[in-house]
């Protein structure tokens, strides 16, 4: 019989955060940039890549398809895709995570054909990829989906007006993906702006692209013979992560820095904290987060990119839990982001939540219990609910939480928390 071991983060919490912590590079901006690295008929160098799983996963797919990948460090990472020699991506690995559909649009860019298995990934609802499909047809590709795969191809893809009918991160991306390489113009009207669609149009510009207006509701990508590469790029710092540890911070009632983050990407929570009687100072790449009250409720609707994070709203929800008075959160992004209120109440929290908005009445106080982590940012959730609880939290399945937080409990160890990881 084989042994079987099971991980858990136990955390004995009611210990205000204090100290500094360094951000990581993006997930969402990493898991992107390196299969776009396919398009790239060369070498380049990626840095301040997070050390975590979903990156380690996706390097191993690109291994898989013929391209050459060295770890020059933790962080950083040199990939050769000159000889490409398969566009058929292993169906075992993408079906693990959600970030797999950008294979299509790279493969379909270089190779004109690309055979991806559906994409898995956290479990938000529905998650649809009919405008992924959609840009890709629009561009002259052909797609089908059946039997758990797509396979999309091309004799030649044209650069055509894509109008996008909802806002999506993901199909953003894919549809500049697709369109780099492709023949003439190409227009993504309604585009996402979350910062990691810059990030991934400044990779691409770097390694030879003409994209221009990402960050806006238009962009133009203008169509390049090739990606020469041969150039170093850097990861932009991790939006989410940094909004995490600044919403520790609030509801443990600590004082900490968030060092090597962009300010300017954290203004909808900056406000909201404010909005809710803590403080933040910021400073262009580090800011100050404190809080020496007890909270105030507020309302909070997540929005695409400069509105609330919905990745961030688990977070935000255990702050809230915390807070005077009765707040809502209107979720409306992911059908499915309430499943962690389940796992609040377990801790004395007070919620009622009811398809796509929750009700939280503030209670005093948390109190530990074993919880389990439904999706990744539930997971931070708990760890952030564990912190500020009195007595014992024990969080379980903690993969979803190693898929995007480097060394989370390093970070919050650095900052006083009094959390362990440990195996049965
Ligand atoms: N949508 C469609 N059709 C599509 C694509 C999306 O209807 O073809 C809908 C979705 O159902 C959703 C909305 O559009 O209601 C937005 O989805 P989007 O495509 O923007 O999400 P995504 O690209 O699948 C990325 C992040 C998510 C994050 C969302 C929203 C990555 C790998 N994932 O997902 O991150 O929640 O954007 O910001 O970038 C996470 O990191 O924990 C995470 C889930």
């Amino acid at each position: 019989m084989g042994v079987f071991i099971l991980e858990k983060l136990v955390i004995t919490g009611k210990t205000p955060l204090h100290g500094e912590v360094t951000i990581s590079g993006a997930k969402n901006a990493a898991v992107a940039i390196i299969p776009a690295t396919i398009l790239i008929n060369g070498v380049c160098t990626i840095e301040n890549l997070p050390n975590i799983s979903d990156v380690k996963l996706y390097c191993n797919i690109l291994e898989k398809l013929g391209v050459k990948i060295t770890w020059n460090s933790e962080h950083e990472v040199t990939i050769d895709s000159r000889n490409i020699s398969s566009s058929t991506a292993p169906m075992d690995i993408t079906r693990k995570f959600r970030a797999s559909y950008y294979l299509i649009g790279a493969l379909l860019g270089r190779c004109k054909h690309a055979e991806v298995g559906l994409p898995g990934g956290c479990n938000l609802g529905s998650r649809p990829i009919d405008q992924h499909i959609k840009s890709f047809e629009s561009l002259g590709a052909s797609v089908e989906v059946n039997k758990g795969k797509i396979v999309a191809k091309a004799d030649s893809l044209k650069g055509n007006s894509i109008y996008l009918d909802v806002v999506s991160v993901g199909a953003t991306i894919n549809a500049m993906l697709a369109s780099v390489l492709a023949e003439g113009v190409t227009i993504i009207d309604n585009a996402a702006k979350e910062p990691h669609i810059v990030d991934v149009a400044n990779f691409l510009n770097t390694m030879g692209a003409d994209i221009r207006g990402a960050g806006t509701d238009i962009i133009k990508v203008n169509g390049v013979k090739e990606l020469k590469g041969n150039a170093t790029y850097s990861v932009v710092p991790d939006q989410i992560e940094a909004g995490t540890f600044m919403l520790a911070a609030v509801a443990s009632r600590g004082d900490i820095v968030v060092k090597n983050c962009i300010t300017k990407h954290l203004e909808s929570i900056t406000a909201k904290i404010i909005e809710i009687g803590g403080n933040v100072d910021a400073n262009g790449d580090h800011l100050r987060v404190w809080c020496d009250k007890r909270t105030s409720k507020a309302n909070i609707k997540t929005l695409p990119y400069p509105g609330f994070p919905t990745d961030l709203q688990p977070q935000m929800g255990v702050v809230l839990s915390l807070s005077e008075g009765t707040s809502i959160i209107n979720e409306s992004i992911w059908e499915s982001r309430f499943q962690y209120t389940d796992e609040l109440i377990k801790m004395g929290a007070n919620i009622t939540a009811n398809g796509k908005s929750a009700i939280f009445q503030g209670v005093e106080e948390l109190y530990g219990s074993p919880v389990y982590a439904t999706d990744l940012r539930a997971g931070a959730a708990l760890i952030i609910a564990g912190i500020a609880a009195n007595g014992k939290t024990e969080i379980y399945n903690l993969t979803h939480i190693d898929r995007g937080y480097e060394n989370i409990e390093e970070k919050f160890k650095k900052l006083g928390a009094q959390i362990e990881r440990v195996q049965e």
